[in-house]
């Protein structure tokens, strides 16, 4: 006879935290969001890898780039980039984010010579950049020979035929430095010579990268930015059960620093035979996340295969149809919840902390604080990275309203059916995401920022400093159809939804 569970499966809509005692010492700047991300045997004294706030970016072709990847890593977080894409293109864009040098930016408004003031004036109108490098060839990499800031010109006197040639402070003129200098003697030197960029240039005067005063105060502006031992951001790659054998050496060798297996379904040997691969050939120098489960059973078969964390979700996802289309899932708070205790089970029998990462289906900034009470060490989200300017996506206007491209990776759009791969030859290839829109909201910077002092303001209710305590104090509680009412605006008319209004008389 099947099994029953006894439960509903509930979502995070269904909980609230009940709030605790707030010591005066319990203030959102102090709490730390720090949380491991690979698994650790007790005793040893930190996670080999940690991270700084609890949020991933999904493993998705609308969301997870090199450009993500960066701006993620600058706040504290990690991207995992998309494999539903060549294993070339992929391991260029991890490549890229290895390479990404804070503070230094290969010019994207380069000029040669004999340009005009008038396309001057048009690259700056386009790229909202005042200081452009000169070079041989135009090109961000070319030999220097001057640069042209707003002070070279002056439009009620100049022509605008006027050659760049003519105007530019020329390179004799110019303060530069080798490349290989640091950002901190790249700002000395701004700063000794009252300058407000400095070029670099490799041994042959080719132009390698601009700094900028301004760059330097906002690097130090972002102390959780994630980084390794070589100061290079931190990255993570999606994989997929099939082509791993040629995908993983590529990543790897590009410079990933935690692989993950990306699959609707995780309780499966094809992860298990993934993660041995792994291990087989790279030990445990190469990490490697597992997943998605939604039980107990699930979490622990990844566990014992060795995985280094594991995802939670089924069909919780925002561009989700496949609890629709194949009738499995589970809600996402009963899910996280049961996970999170196999996870404790797991460390009391075996020493082993294996991190888990509630994956889909937040909406609002509280289900990531309601996910990290339930259990889980970090999140991993799709819609809320699709909505920013870093996210790959085309950005429309939907009925006068500024929108992003968010689509599924099981959608006829993605076609990664390698996604959803069940081994044999032929893959299935029926869909179970939707393609759609999702509302613009601007910077990813902005956004998390207000996103992470809600979750420390919500902590500091409940008296927690940091996660694991927050886990331990919290107290969740279930919420009846009419109390989700009672929670949001209710019984008054909102002004912003009330367009037509006089004055009465
Ligand atoms: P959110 O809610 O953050 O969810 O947009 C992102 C997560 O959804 C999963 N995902 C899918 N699930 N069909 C599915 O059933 C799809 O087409 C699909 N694409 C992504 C994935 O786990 C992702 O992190």
């Amino acid at each position: 006879m099947a099994f029953y569970y006894e439960e509903p499966s509930r979502t995070f809509n269904e909980y609230l935290l009940v709030p605790g005692h707030t010591p005066a010492s319990c203030i959102p700047t102090k709490v730390s969001l720090k949380t491991p991300l690979v698994r650790y045997r007790k005793g040893e004294e930190e996670c080999p890898l940690s991270l700084n706030i609890p949020m991933v970016s999904a493993i998705m072709a609308a969301v997870s780039d090199d450009r993500m990847a960066v701006a993620l890593a600058t706040e504290g977080g990690l991207s995992f980039i998309y494999g539903n894409q060549s294993i070339e293109d992929q391991a260029a864009m991890v490549s890229r984010v290895k390479q990404h040098k804070a503070g230094f930016v290969v010019s994207d408004a380069t000029l040669s010579p004999d340009m005009t003031l008038e396309q001057v004036l048009e690259l700056k109108e386009v790229t909202g950049h005042s200081t452009m490098p000169v070079t041989d060839d135009g090109k961000p990499n070319g030999k220097l020979l001057g640069v042209v800031t707003e002070r070279d010109y002056r439009l009620s006197r100049m022509s605008l035929d006027a050659k760049v040639c003519d105007f530019m402070t020329p390179r004799e003129k110019l303060i530069v430095a080798p490349a290989e200098t640091s950002l901190k003697e790249a700002n000395d030197i701004i700063w000794d010579h009252k300058l407000n960029s400095l070029p670099l240039v490799d041994d042959q005067d080719h132009l390698v990268y601009m700094t900028f005063r301004k760059d330097y105060d906002s690097h130090k502006d972002n102390p959780l930015e994630m980084l390794d031992a070589e100061k290079r951001y931190i990255v993570g790659a999606g994989i997929n059960s099939r082509d791993y054998a040629e995908r993983v050496p590529a990543l790897v060798e590009a410079g990933a620093d935690v692989l993950c297996i990306d699959s609707s379904e995780g309780f499966s040997d094809w992860q298990k035979m993934t993660i041995e691969w792994v291990r087989e050939h790279y030990g445990n120098d190469v990490k490697i996340g597992a997943g998605n489960v939604v039980d107990r059973e699930g979490f622990r078969f990844l566990a014992e295969a060795g995985a280094d964390f594991v995802k939670v979700g089924i069909g919780g996802g925002s561009i989700c149809i496949t609890r629709e289309t194949k009738g499995i899932g589970r809600g996402q708070a009963t899910a996280t919840i049961e996970v999170a205790k196999a996870r404790d089970e797991y460390f009391e029998q075996t020493g082993i902390y294996v991190p888990i990462c509630s994956d889909g289906g937040i909406v609002y900034d509280h289900h990531i604080s309601l996910a990290l009470a339930m259990g889980s060490d970090f999140v991993m989200l799709g819609r809320y990275f699709a909505r920013f300017d870093e996210s790959p996506s085309n950005k429309v206007v939907v009925n006068g309203t500024y929108m992003k491209e968010y689509w599924g990776e099981g959608s006829a759009r993605a076609r990664n059916w390698g996604r959803y791969d069940l081994g044999g030859k032929k893959s299935l290839s029926f869909e179970e995401g939707v393609d759609s829109y999702v509302p613009y909201a601007g910077s990813l910077k902005d956004n998390i920022a207000v996103t992470l002092l809600k979750i420390r303001s919500t902590m500091c209710n409940c008296g927690a400093l940091t996660i694991p305590e927050f886990r331990d104090k919290a107290k969740l509680t279930v919420v009846s159809s009419t109390s989700i009412v009672e929670g949001g605006a209710h019984d008054v008319l909102l002004k912003d939804k009330t367009p037509y209004v006089s004055t009465a008389r």
